[in-house]
């Protein structure tokens, strides 16, 4: 971009999609990297692309971005509903739909900057990925609590939300223990099943569900019955939202018309825990953890991600690697091209090794 000699070099951040923990120590690692490092100056923009398509920005001191590493959701707002090339505009009940990219890339112009950091998920770098081919710097940084973003093998945010799940499933260990019940507990994650797979694990699941592994709702009976003549007389089934029957169809807990991916996953836990009620005789209740496991502070660990990830965007900016996303690969950070990242989602192997650990331990992910 034009760059104006006695200026300083500029970054924009933007956080676009679900919210999520960590978000913050990114944008705070992004700042006080930039600051320290390169003498560089931030500028964020409010609202995820919303604030880039009406001008919305503010600029960024080492004082705004100080005191945010363990606070909750983002400081910059964000937003699941805007893309600039589809742009939503309520008409009546309905919308009608602009394509409202020419002015983003011209408000971003004006924005002065060298280059603009994306901290967001798949739709978001996917965003990202057509607005650098439209002539914007972009680095994008992965995050979601799904942890389905192709080309890295982490995401932040996703070890906060599976903490959360987690401690909820231990919690429903002893109510389920003492009244001797199924207890049903849905968990977020998209179409991946990586949140069910590592919480369900980490909570002890008796049976998990997941995308990948359409279930069959006979082994989920026959488990269930199996542990209660085995002198188990409670289960936890882990199910994640996007799980399905085989031949079956994921359940739907909403349409958002105006977002670019409109179908809001939720539900199969009820669904699951009637059926399995009425199918074994045994008392079930269903539990659906939902935006919990996005909320609150990040664990240590994400923490450090977002630290490292954020860092390494600025020199990713500096070095002019436009166009690309870090990633985090067998533990180490590297760069992966926005172009390949905007291809998909990241599933669950159903050969995981995670998944032949827990099936070697007797787990029932609801075909065996
Ligand atoms: O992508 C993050 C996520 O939390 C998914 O796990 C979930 O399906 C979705 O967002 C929920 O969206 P919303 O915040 O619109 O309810």
């Amino acid at each position: 971009m034009a760059k104006h000699s006695n200026r300083k070099n500029r970054i924009g951040i933007l956080t676009g999609g679900g919210d999520c923990a960590g978000i913050n120590a990114v944008i705070r690692a992004v700042a006080k990297k930039a600051i320290h490092d390169y003498d560089m100056e931030i500028v964020g923009i409010e609202d995820g692309y919303e604030g880039a398509v009406h001008n919305r920005f503010r600029k960024l001191s080492n004082r705004d971005v100080s005191g945010i590493l363990t606070l909750g959701g983002t400081i910059l707002g964000t937003t699941k509903k805007v893309n600039p090339y589809r742009y939503a505009i309520k008409k009546g009940e309905d919308f009608e739909y602009k394509d409202m990219s020419k002015v983003t890339v011209k408000n971003i112009r004006k924005m002065g900057l060298d280059c603009l950091v994306v901290i967001g998920g798949d739709g978001t770098l996917g965003i990202a990925y057509k607005l650098f081919n439209d002539g914007i710097p972009v680095v994008g940084v992965p995050k979601t609590i799904d942890n389905d973003i192709l080309g890295t093998d982490l995401t932040f945010g996703f070890d906060t939300a599976v903490s959360i799940a987690t401690e909820g499933i231990d919690r429903l260990h002893s109510t389920a223990q003492s009244h001797h019940r199924v207890m049903v507990v849905e968990v977020m994650g998209h179409n991946a099943g990586w949140l069910a797979l590592c919480s369900g694990i980490a909570g002890g699941g008796d049976i998990i569900l997941i995308p990948e592994i359409p279930y069959s709702m006979e082994k989920i009976i026959d488990k269930v019955k199996e542990r209660h003549r085995t002198g188990k007389r409670f289960s936890i089934v882990v199910v994640a939202e996007g799980a399905k029957p085989k031949g079956g169809a994921v359940v739907i807990q909403r349409m958002v018309k105006e977002s670019s991916d409109p179908i809001r996953l939720g539900g199969i836990g009820f669904v699951l825990g009637d059926q399995i009620e009425k199918l074994t005789g045994f008392e079930t209740r269903s539990v659906v953890m939902g935006h919990l496991q996005r909320g609150g502070t990040p664990t240590a660990f994400d923490r450090i991600l977002a630290t490292q990830l954020g860092s390494k965007a600025v020199d990713m900016a500096a070095n002019k690697d436009y166009g690309s996303m870090v990633a985090m690969n067998n533990s180490k950070l590297i760069t992966i091209k926005l172009q390949d990242v905007a291809k998909g989602h990241r599933s669950v192997p159903v050969d995981h090794p995670l998944i032949k650990t827990a099936i070697s331990l007797g787990t029932c992910f609801g075909v065996s």
